[in-house]
């Protein structure tokens, strides 16, 4: 394989400079932490699976008319995306009370909420992405007023649509985390969703038993860990061919 040129590496991605200018190619690693960094593991053939399974999510997505940076899937563990200006800022929906909210307002965690609740978190590791308003946001220039009404937008269309996805095989998508990034094409700007959509950044549960299926299981060491994420891929139709067993390893598909 000829060595690419590294762009940047996160705690659970690395981002290659892609094959034609403009492009990137963003490389899922087993590496998963939690609470910024503090919990540290590997969940063994996660990169992998979500690989396929925000493949499956972005495609869908697509479909419906959110733009994405997704391209194509390239191998088991990389995908081919557009090169974006990441804005520094993570987008959290939430449709049932679980995690931080819960400990922040004291509400059992399963609260369903009143309606779906849109946070916004300043990107920031040193921080430890600390939440912020739409007035720090526009304030410090992260965004304009334009660009999260766009995001706000896409999120909740992305909501909706997800929601009913996941219902459809069982699963409540209790909240998830999302970034978007700049996309320019000549003089236009636009706003694409960006990052992955997987059982890293979101929660779901199983309808009926509230089972977790999501990385709470590696934050609250659960157990099941591997399992879950191959659950999730199952039920969405996409477990890699082959299986558990052909999660290891980078393998050309095309
Ligand atoms: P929280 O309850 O810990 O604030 O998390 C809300 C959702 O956002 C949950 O689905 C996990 C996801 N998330 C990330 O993807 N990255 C993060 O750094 C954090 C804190 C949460």
């Amino acid at each position: 394989m000829t060595r690419r040129r590294r762009i940047y590496e996160g705690k659970a991605k690395v981002l290659f400079e892609g094959p034609e200018p403009g492009t990137l190619v963003q490389y899922f690693k087993d590496d998963a932490t939690a609470f910024n960094n503090q919990k540290r593991g590997t969940i063994t053939g996660k990169g992998v699976l979500n690989n396929r399974i925000s493949e499956y999510l972005m495609t869908r997505l697509g479909e419906i008319g959110v733009p994405t940076h997704f391209v194509r899937r390239l191998n088991m563990r990389e995908q081919l995306v557009r090169e974006v200006e990441i804005i520094p800022i993570e987008l959290v929906v939430r449709n049932v009370a679980a995690g931080s909210l819960t400990k922040r307002f004291g509400i059992p965690e399963g609260t369903p909420l009143p309606r779906s609740i849109v946070e916004y978190y300043y990107k920031s590791d040193e921080l430890g992405d600390p939440m912020v308003s739409e007035e720090h946001i526009t304030a410090f220039g992260w965004a304009s007023p334009q660009d999260l009404d766009d995001m706000m937008a896409l999120s909740l269309r992305i909501n909706d649509y997800l929601t009913g996805l996941f219902l459809g095989i069982g699963l409540r998508l209790v909240d998830f985390k999302l970034e978007f990034g700049r996309l320019w094409e000549n003089e236009e700007m636009r706003i694409v969703l960006a990052d992955e959509i997987s059982p890293d950044n979101c929660r779901l549960w199983d309808i009926k038993t509230n089972e977790k299926l999501d990385k709470d299981r590696f934050r609250q060491d659960l157990g099941q860990v591997e399992e879950a994420y191959q659950e999730v891929a199952r039920r969405l139709g996409i477990l890699p061919e082959g299986g558990p067993g052909d999660l290891k390893g980078p393998k050309v598909m095309q």
